[in-house]
This record gives C-alpha cells, sequence and structure tokens, in this order.
C-alpha cells in the first residue's frame, strides 16, 4: 500500500509531550494538587443521573456560560453569557480562535520562551509563525514593538500571564500598550490565563466589545478539573459568534457541562485552595533561594528555578533533575528548552510533596557539592 501523505507542512512536526515517570511525587504538569471536595464528586454524581443520555447536549451550554458569566461579571469584568465561550479544555478554546481568525497566509505572534502550545496549534492550524523574544528578565519590552506591528500586522497575538513556563505576570502596562498596538494594526490579543487565579492581575478588567481582547481561562489548575477537560474565554459578543460558527456542533458533552456547573457552587473551595497554594509558593520560593538556586518570581502555581552551576561553570539542571528523579520526585526538566538553559520547573504540590521535593532538591544539591550529583 502506499501511504497516504500527511500535509506537507506537518511532515517534520513533532507532537506534544509532557513525559510521565513512575514516581511517588509528580510535580512536573501543574495540576492542582488535591481532587476536588468529595462533595462536589458526588453533585456531579447526582447531576449524571437526570441527564437525558438519549439526547443530544445543551449545544450553547446555556447554564454554564451564564454562571461563568455571572462569576466574573462579579469581579468586575464587564461580560454576560454572550462574552463566554467554552470548550474541552482551554487548548480547544486557542484552536478555535485560531481557526477563526489565524490560518493559512496569516501571522500569530508569540513572546518566548511561552506555552509551546499557541505556536504548536498555530502550525497546525496553518498559520506562520512570528516569535519575539522576551528581555533577560523573561518579560515583554513593549517599546520595541510599533514597527513589528505596523509592518508585520500579526492576526492573532498571544500573551501569556502568569507565563508557561517562567510563572511571571506580565504588568498591566504591557497588555495595554500591546493591546493599543493590536488595535491599531487590526489584530487580536489572547491574553492566555490559564494560571490567572493564582496572580493578582486579570486582563479581564480591560474587556469591551469594542476592544479586540480575549482571556482565555481553565478548569484544568485552580478547579482541579485537569480531567474533566474544560475551559472557557470572555471576549466580545461578535467574536464568541464567530467562534461558535467554527466550532463542531455538541462539542461540549452533558456531563462536562454539568461538572462544570456544578464546580462553580464550590468557589468558596477553590478560592481556599488558591490561597493554600500561594502559601506554599512562598514557602518553597524562599527554600529554593536559600539552596542557592536562581528563582523567577512566579504568580503561577509552579516555580522556574535555575539550580546552582557547578565548579566549571557549567549548568546542572538535567543532573539535578536525574537526581530527585531517583529520589522518586518528577519536575519538568526545561534545561535543554531554548531559553531555559539548565532551568527546571516545578509545581506547587501539597505541603507533604513539597516538603518532599526540598528534602530531595537538598540531598541532591549536598551530593553534587560533594562531586557525586546521584
Ligand atoms: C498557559 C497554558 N494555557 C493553556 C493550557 C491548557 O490547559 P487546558 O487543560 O485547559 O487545555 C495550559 C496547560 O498546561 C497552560 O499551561
Amino acid at each position: 500500500m502506499t501511504r497516504p501523505r500527511v500535509r506537507d507542512d506537518l511532515a517534520a512536526l513533532t507532537g506534544y509531550h509532557s513525559p510521565q515517570v513512575d514516581v511517588d511525587v509528580r510535580l512536573n504538569t501543574n495540576e492542582a494538587p488535591a481532587a476536588p471536595p468529595a462533595a462536589y464528586s458526588a453533585a456531579v454524581a447526582r447531576a449524571a443521573e437526570s441527564i437525558a443520555w438519549h439526547r443530544y447536549p445543551d449545544r450553547a451550554a446555556t447554564e454554564l456560560r451564564s454562571r461563568l458569566a455571572a462569576i466574573h461579571a462579579a469581579e468586575g469584568a464587564p461580560v454576560t453569557i454572550d462574552n463566554v465561550f467554552c470548550a474541552n479544555g482551554s487548548n480547544e478554546v486557542l484552536q478555535t480562535i485560531l481557526l477563526a481568525f489565524a490560518g493559512p497566509g496569516r501571522q500569530i505572534l508569540t513572546f518566548e520562551p511561552t506555552y509551546a502550545l499557541h505556536q504548536h496549534i498555530g502550525h497546525i492550524t496553518g498559520a506562520e509563525r512570528l516569535a519575539v523574544d522576551r528581555t533577560s528578565d523573561f518579560l515583554i519590552d513593549t517599546g520595541e514593538l510599533a514597527e513589528l506591528f505596523e509592518f508585520e500586522s500579526p492576526a492573532v497575538t498571544f500573551v501569556c500571564s502568569p507565563n508557561n513556563p517562567t510563572g511571571m505576570v506580565e504588568p498591566r502596562e504591557t497588555i495595554e500598550a500591546l493591546l493599543e498596538q493590536v488595535t491599531a494594526s487590526g489584530g487580536l490579543l489572547v491574553v492566555d490565563e490559564a494560571y490567572g487565579q493564582f496572580s493578582d492581575f486579570s486582563a479581564q478588567e480591560l474587556l469591551g466589545e469594542d476592544v479586540p481582547l480575549v482571556v482565555s481561562r481553565t478548569y484544568s489548575k485552580t478547579w482541579a478539573m485537569a480531567g474533566a477537560r474544560l475551559g472557557y474565554l470572555l471576549g466580545p459578543a461578535w467574536l464568541v459568534s464567530e467562534l461558535e460558527k467554527v466550532v463542531l456542533p455538541y462539542h461540549l458533552d452533558a456531563l462536562k457541562q454539568a461538572a462544570g456547573i456544578a464546580a462553580l457552587d464550590f468557589l468558596d473551595d477553590m478560592s481556599e485552595r488558591v490561597a493554600e497554594i500561594v502559601a506554599e509558593r512562598s514557602r518553597v520560593d524562599a527554600a529554593l533561594r536559600a539552596l542557592g538556586n536562581t528563582v523567577w518570581t512566579s504568580g503561577a502555581n509552579f516555580i522556574l528555578f535555575r539550580p546552582p552551576l557547578d565548579a566549571n561553570g557549567k549548568t546542572t539542571g538535567s543532573a539535578v533533575w536525574q537526581g530527585l528523579v531517583d529520589r522518586s520526585v518528577l519536575v519538568r526538566n526545561t534545561s535543554s528548552w531554548e531559553y531555559l538553559d539548565g532551568c527546571l520547573r516545578v509545581t506547587i504540590g501539597t505541603p507533604a510533596d513539597n516538603d518532599r521535593f526540598l528534602a530531595a532538591l537538598t540531598d541532591v544539591l549536598t551530593a553534587s557539592d560533594s562531586g557525586d550529583p546521584t
């Protein structure tokens, strides 16, 4: 058989991977450390009993979208149900934006290093890549961008804040400056706030019907629901209508909608968990610094750090990562990623997980001081 050929522009593509290793403590994929409250699981089970399984689900996800709109309106976002679009994880939200507003012949702009899926989905959906380096402290320098926006006019510009993998939050002035340039060049600004609840500033307050801005959120992190695959965006109503044209009909199954709605009754639990993670983040940050690591201040549920250099001035990230795995702790090995030479990214876990991580790291660093890193 002559095998059918994949699209030429996808032939060299490597898939997106997040390697898993069988260990006691998994701090590598920025999930919530604990399952949702037991009362939540009971509420979803009750909701499942009244689902009409022989019928298609509510295509417009009316209750879910109106409940989400009410929560964000209470936080000061100028939104109603018409400003909310839901999908299977925020990755599908991003994909739908790119299908509708980017695609062949158009460019998408990212600020590197950032969440790899922005360019990855851009590539799959046929858009061209435009990437600008961040400054040495991993922030965006908007002063340099006027010419780029004038001559390239990217169709979609992504800002991830708090940024994955650095954890850093972009200041409000940066988002405002970018919005001005995006508006002038006729593009769309997407602020990916997958980790938005862990930081103090959200771009949701800048939203408006005449503002080319969307803010994307996910249930995967704060809501401890990575297994449910649910995400959404807030944006102008005209934009939501365009997305609804592109997305597959009935893409949000009835159980997922019920799970998403039930979660919203547990807002206080969610806020408590966020506060606990933020407190643990400060503790882990301080401990990492005390151990001599370089640490980037995080507004997310993870921290990027670079272990101390060795006696020859070489980075030690990979050896430290292996030393942690040998002690049954898994963090994300970002040490060979472009821009992140020798860095590792650790998700904030339960206090016990974090203790295990810090003890293992202390052990590895002490061993490497004595010339035996593993
Ligand atoms: C910045 C960022 N955006 C989006 C996502 C995707 O989240 P979801 O699980 O909602 O698809 C992630 C997941 O890690 C992320 O880090």
